[in-house]
């Protein structure tokens, strides 16, 4: 396998290699089609800075492209949408299929929901012969991942990985790199053994002993670390010191369980609040906001628990029908995973609840309570943040939920934060917010009148601390931590240096070629030719007769008939398109050469 230029290190020290489900980019649904945009998932948003720097690749799973063009509906990106000029981003594609197994069915539909506590309605509810199948495409995909990067033969001095869809990664890795340093980064709340123990014993053996293989894993609070040492004691037998937050293996091996608590970039966050399209977005949404406005800003997802909230919302007008006509709910909504089949139900379940209630007040009101934004629009939520009078977070169980430390950053009203005790921030925030229940209905309706009656200077009194208190621990800190912990310093940031970013960095190369060989690519030529494909990262098409041919599929390369002499255009994106590009054209030579 060719070694991907952007990956190769430019000192001894070797690679650091990040690896993640997701790429810097998302596949998004604006002005009536699909397009690849550069994402604004936490996870993303916290690993890219590192992304920059001239030592680090950042592996990332992608989609074979589909088919055809409708199949893009399936949401996943390819190959092709991953590219970024500026980060060292290399895409592993999965056939379609496996894809969705391991990512949509077991990280989404399975672990996603366990791990929130998300349990029968609109959760994780049985396991039948689908899912049973859809495992082993979860460790296929993660068997995947640890051979492309083993094939790149790149020296590595550190692997970060992240979240629960790469759970088995870190001891497949070890097998290949034994000394290496290795952190796995779990975003999401770590389960306790009694939950854990819904999936099944062979499972959840496998994710335990597959994060073990790393040297450190990091999880976002205490309690998350005491989760995980607890289903290591009662799960697997292993010997626990939770005094040093240690798993001590039968190798005599030691894991370190460390929490570092996710942040967001405060600088980053400036500007774009001080941008054109934050100021436009101020402009559009001040007629919605009105006298006094509860917001919330999340992804549309079961574990958000939206529907309670609106129930509270519900309940504030009755306590209070003074505040009616007065006061707005407004509700920034992110579409998610709408491949499932339970997002839908659940984003259809939370849109009845809202027409239900609208249409109670709306008479009264003039307007209707709750507004709906369901889009993914960063500056627009921001705009709201600043000036909305509660920012409500009402999960049922959250990692960390950064939104709360963005709000607390751009809040100027100011705001008061009202969060459930089971969201991770709400241990950062603790006598600086209003907590709650997540499903107390009655409780979150007052303390939403609380935060509503409660004057300026006393709401400034608590968002002044908790500002300060994010500004102390930044994304970068929570970078540098786990860095040091591997005993690994964070390069000085530097632009991504030119000499070497590839001409392919951008995408793609498009090189005109002709078939020399009489024979031309049918039978063993053809073979050959798709062997060659396969073994780049890239994606690489035929294009004849403006028609396109996967270079990956036997089949597709033999109904593209390319015969002696005919001309085509071979089109090749990703990172190591031009020597993929260069590699099939000597091969095209050495088969006339082969024929004499
Ligand atoms: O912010 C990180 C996170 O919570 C991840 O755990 C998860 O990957 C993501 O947000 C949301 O899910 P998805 O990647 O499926 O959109």
């Amino acid at each position: 396998m060719t070694i991907p230029a952007a990956a190769r290190p430019v000192s001894d020290d070797g690679t650091v290699v990040i690896v993640a489900h997701r790429g810097p980019h998302d596949f998004v649904w604006e002005a009536g089609q699909w397009v690849a945009k550069a994402s604004t998932n936490g996870l993303v948003s916290m690993i890219e800075p590192l992304a920059r720097q001239p030592n680090v690749a950042w592996f990332c799973c992608v989609s074979e492209p589909p088919g055809s063009e409708s199949e893009r509906d399936a949401l996943y990106t390819t190959a092709n949408d991953q590219t970024d000029s500026d980060l060292n981003v290399v895409p592993v594609p999965l056939p379609a299929g496996i894809y969705h197994e391991y990512y949509g069915v077991i990280s989404n539909e399975i672990l996603w929901r366990l791990h929130h506590h998300l349990v029968n309605q609109f959760g994780y509810a049985q396991l039948d012969q689908k899912t049973h199948r859809a495992w082993d495409s979860y460790l296929e995909a993660n068997r995947r991942l640890a051979e492309a990067i083993r094939a790149t033969e790149i020296p590595v001095r550190a692997f970060l990985i992240q979240d629960y869809h790469l759970y088995p990664l870190a001891e497949m890795l070890r097998r290949h790199f034994p000394e290496t340093p290795i952190l796995h980064f779990i975003h999401i709340p770590f389960p306790e053994p009694a939950i854990l123990k819904l999936l099944p014993k062979a499972w959840r053996e496998t994710l335990l002993r597959g994060l073990l293989g790393c040297n450190v894993i990091g999880l976002q609070t205490a309690a998350d670390v005491r989760s995980f040492l607890a289903c290591c004691q009662e799960i697997l037998g292993a010997t626990v010191d939770l005094h040093r937050s240690t798993v001590i293996l039968s190798s005599g091996r030691t894991v370190r369980v460390r929490a570092f608590p996710a942040s967001i970039d405060p600088k980053a966050l400036k500007t774009l609040q001080q941008s054109a399209e934050t100021a436009e977005a101020r402009q559009q949404l001040a007629s919605s906001m009105g006298e006094l406005s509860i917001i919330r800003v999340d992804r549309l997802d079961p574990s958000k628990n939206q529907i309670i909230g609106f129930n509270a919302f519900e309940r504030l007008l009755d306590l209070h029908p003074q505040l009616i006509g007065h006061v707005r709910f407004l509700a920034f909504l992110i579409p998610s995973r709408t491949d499932l089949t339970v997002y839908l139900a659940y984003r259809d379940a939370v849109y009845r609840e809202i027409e239900r209630i609208n249409s109670r007040f709306s008479q009264t009101c003039g307007f209707n309570p709750i507004e709906v934004f369901y889009t993914s629009d960063r500056t627009q939520a921001l705009a709201a943040m600043e000036s909305c009078d509660v920012f409500l977070v009402n999960s049922g169980k959250d990692g960390m939920n950064l939104f709360v430390k963005e709000w607390a950053l751009v809040s100027h009203k100011p705001g008061v934060l009202v969060v459930s005790e089971t969201v991770g921030v709400a241990l950062e925030t603790r006598a600086l917010s209003l907590q709650v229940c997540a499903l107390d209905v009655e409780g979150i309706a007052k303390a939403f009148a609380e935060a509503l009656f409660m004057p300026a200077d006393a709401r400034s009194a608590w968002l002044s601390p908790l500002r300060a208190n994010i500004e102390k621990w930044t994304a970068h800190d929570w970078l540098v931590a786990q860095l040091r912990e591997l005993e690994i310093t964070l390069p000085e940031p530097a632009p991504f240096p030119a000499h070497l970013k590839p001409a392919t960095q951008k995408g793609v190369v498009e090189w005109e070629l002709r078939v020399l060989n009489k024979e031309g690519i049918h039978a063993r030529p053809a073979a050959a030719f798709v062997r060659c494909a396969r073994s780049f990262l890239c994606e690489i098409e035929i294009i004849k007769g403006g028609t396109s041919f996967s270079a990956k599929s036997i089949l597709s390369v033999l109904t593209a008939n390319l015969n002696r002499d005919t001309h085509f255009i071979l089109r090749a994106s990703g990172v190591d398109a031009t020597a993929a590009a260069e590699q099939i054209r000597q091969l095209l030579e050495s088969f006339e050469h082969e024929e004499g």
